[in-house]
């Protein structure tokens, strides 16, 4: 897929199916965030990808999706939960956090999964700590950033002009498909 397209194409998805993510590809995500750009080269990050369904099923609960939403529509269901995830970590050795490196990761994951037909949800509004337990790396002086939820996507979304209201909340059209408000080109690029 040509790069732009996958930049421009790629929303955020949040329901998924429980066809397996296939573990070459799995393995593809990482690379992408480890050859990620970060200041300095420093290379504070980690990254760990949670494959294991009983470990998946125990982090879920700590997860919030679709906050937007608050009647859920736009929340997985645990039949709809991500069949992979990835832990973006700090080394506290090398740096307490790195958020733009961790930026920089992120989309790279999130991109190369897209590129390959899996849908992926970037998440902060997560438990922290209790992943971190759930995980068994409470002693390992890893901060845990966010983390990219993974799956073959079971919803569409698209993005769609802001409104001049200029609400920025998603929400479903009537076709089903989630409605991404962004807005114009002109309101946020100059060519100076
Ligand atoms: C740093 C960051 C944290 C996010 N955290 C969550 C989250 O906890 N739950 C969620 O459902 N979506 C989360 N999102 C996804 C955003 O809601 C989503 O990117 C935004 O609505 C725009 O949609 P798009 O990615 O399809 O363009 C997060 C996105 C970013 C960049």
């Amino acid at each position: 897929m040509d790069t732009y397209a996958a930049v421009c194409g790629r929303r955020t998805i949040r329901k998924f199916t429980d066809r397996p993510i296939p573990r070459e590809l799995i393995g593809r995500i990482l690379n992408a965030a480890r050859l990620s750009p970060s200041g300095i080269n420093r290379q504070a990050l980690r990254f760990y990808a949670v494959v294991s369904k009983p470990l998946l099923d125990k982090i879920f609960p700590h997860t919030r999706y679709g906050g937007y939403l608050p009647d859920g529509s736009c929340s997985p269901t645990p039949a709809e939960a991500p069949t992979a995830i990835v832990l973006i970590l700090c080394d506290r050795s090398i740096a307490p956090s790195d958020d733009v490196a961790a930026g920089a990761a992120a989309q790279s994951m999130m991109l190369t999964a897209y590129s390959e037909g899996v849908g992926s949800c970037w998440m902060g509004a997560i438990d922290r700590e209790e992943i971190l337990r759930i995980c068994s790396l409470e002693n390992e002086n890893l901060s845990l950033h966010t983390l990219i939820s993974l799956g073959y996507p079971a919803m569409e979304s698209r993005a769609v002009p802001i409104e001049q209201s200029g609400d920025v909340k998603y929400y479903f059209g009537k076709d089903g498909v989630l409605q991404v408000p962004k807005r114009s080109l002109e309101d946020v690029t100059k060519i100076l």
